[in-house]
């Protein structure tokens, strides 16, 4: 009988010899191998099993599929942010539940019917936050602005709309440029961030440009664990990003890794190049920027013309060349240094947003840097029109 619990009956993929042997064979460690061998086999199967139903994919309903992984991709990029950001906000309130990551509200593609008009439970200066849940984030938005009611009023409906979906509590900031000087759209932005930080304690902080609407509720409004750039495919590039480095229109922050690289370079005047500087400075400090999935960072841009005091920065590549020799000098920490670089000239409390009107002294702004053109510019391909342009500029 001994024989029974030979290799021969393990290869018979049967367990009843074992049972005969199991009288016989009295404990000897041979007895249990037919045992061990189905076992074995019974691992392999259920291993062979489990991998082929999920290495099957061809019945999968494709859209539904993809939409899944996207929105998953979404929810998981945000959630390493969450325990740092709920820690501040859940201080003494344990009574309601956290809001979802991924909030159920949210739809994907807004329709624009699904647009509200009117925004009762927005507390004068634009600020919201869910009651149903704790909010995970705490957002500010800071938009530079001068002369687009038009577009701003579009940009109110958006944004108060998504933001209610994502359960964010926010407040929204509008830092507008007085007549004057020309448009600077860094500098506005790192004012708003210093502005924001007087009315709340905010863990993070979108820069948008005011006539860019998203297209889908599901790119959040919220930071990531690295900067984002939220508006990658604009309708206006026929949803295509034109060159990859591209950091501008919408773009979220920590406010640790905002002032970590110094916020925004305050030397830009006119249109252009800030936000392709700011990116290097967030290179430079070795962060890399995160980006929605392409189905979800899209937006559409509002129709507008370029405006006489916004007119293209024609020094903007030259002051690129410079960007990090003068990360440290220009940005936040100049306007800590020299408070005269504007003047907050009025806030008030609209009823959806925050309105900061500011005065921008660019003599005071470039005073704090060396001068980008120390000797007279004297190569033959400078055209005498620029030569007057940076004379103007010594000046
Ligand atoms: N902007 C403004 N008024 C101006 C110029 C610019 O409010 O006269 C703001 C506005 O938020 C705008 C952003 O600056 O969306 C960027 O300017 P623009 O839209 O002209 O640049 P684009 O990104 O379209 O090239
Ligand atoms: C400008 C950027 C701008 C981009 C896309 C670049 O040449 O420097 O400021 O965002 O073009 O329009
Ligand atoms: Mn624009």
């Amino acid at each position: 009988m001994a024989e029974r619990c030979t290799y021969k009956m393990f290869v018979s993929w049967s367990i009843y010899p074992r049972i005969l042997c199991r009288s016989t064979c009295k404990g000897s460690l041979t007895s249990w191998y037919p045992v061990f061998g189905a076992l074995i086999l019974v691992l392999l199967l259920v291993l062979q099993l489990s991998m082929s139903v999920l290495l099957k994919t061809d019945d999968r309903p494709t859209d539904n599929y993809v939409q899944h992984v996207v929105r998953k991709l979404t929810e998981l990029e945000y959630a390493n942010l969450e325990a740092k950001s709920v820690s501040s906000n859940r201080a003494g309130s344990n009574i309601i539940d956290l809001c979802d990551a991924f909030p159920h509200a949210l739809e994907g593609k807004i329709e624009p019917l699904s647009l509200l008009k009117t925004f009762p439970e927005v507390r004068p200066g634009g600020f919201w936050r869910p009651t149903d849940c704790e909010p995970r984030h705490t957002v500010a938005i800071v938009v530079p602005y001068r002369d687009r009611l038009e577009h701003l009023e579009i940009f109110l409906k958006y944004i108060h709309t998504i933001l209610f979906r994502q359960k964010l509590e926010y407040r929204i900031f509008i830092v507008e440029q007085a007549t004057g000087c020309t448009f600077n759209r860094g500098m506005l932005m790192n004012i708003g961030f210093l502005e924001a930080m007087k009315h709340g304690n905010f863990s993070c902080i979108v820069f948008h440009d005011v006539d860019l609407l998203p297209e889908m509720d599901d790119n959040l409004y919220s930071c990531s664990v690295t900067p984002k750039h939220m508006s990658v495919n604009i309708d206006k590039f026929d949803y295509r990003i034109p060159y990859d480095s591209l950091f501008g229109g919408v773009v979220a922050f920590s406010k640790d890794h905002f002032k970590f690289i110094n916020g925004f370079a305050n030397r830009y005047f006119g249109w252009g190049g800030e936000d392709d500087d700011i990116k290097r400075r967030v290179d430079n400090r070795g962060l890399t920027v995160i980006r929605p999935p392409d189905s979800v960072a899209r937006y559409s841009m509002l129709k507008h013309g370029a405006e006489a005091g916004n007119k293209a920065n024609p020094i903007r590549y030259f002051e690129m060349k410079r960007a990090l020799e003068v990360q440290n000098v220009d940005g936040l920490s100049s306007m800590a240094f020299n408070p005269n670089m504007y003047k907050v000239l009025d806030t008030k409390l609209m009823d959806l947003y925050t309105k900061i009107t500011v005065e921008i002294h660019k003599i005071e702004v470039l005073k704090v840097l060396p001068t980008l053109f120390p000797i007279r510019p004297r190569h033959p391909w400078i055209s005498s029109k620029f030569r007057k342009f940076i004379a103007k500029e010594k000046t």
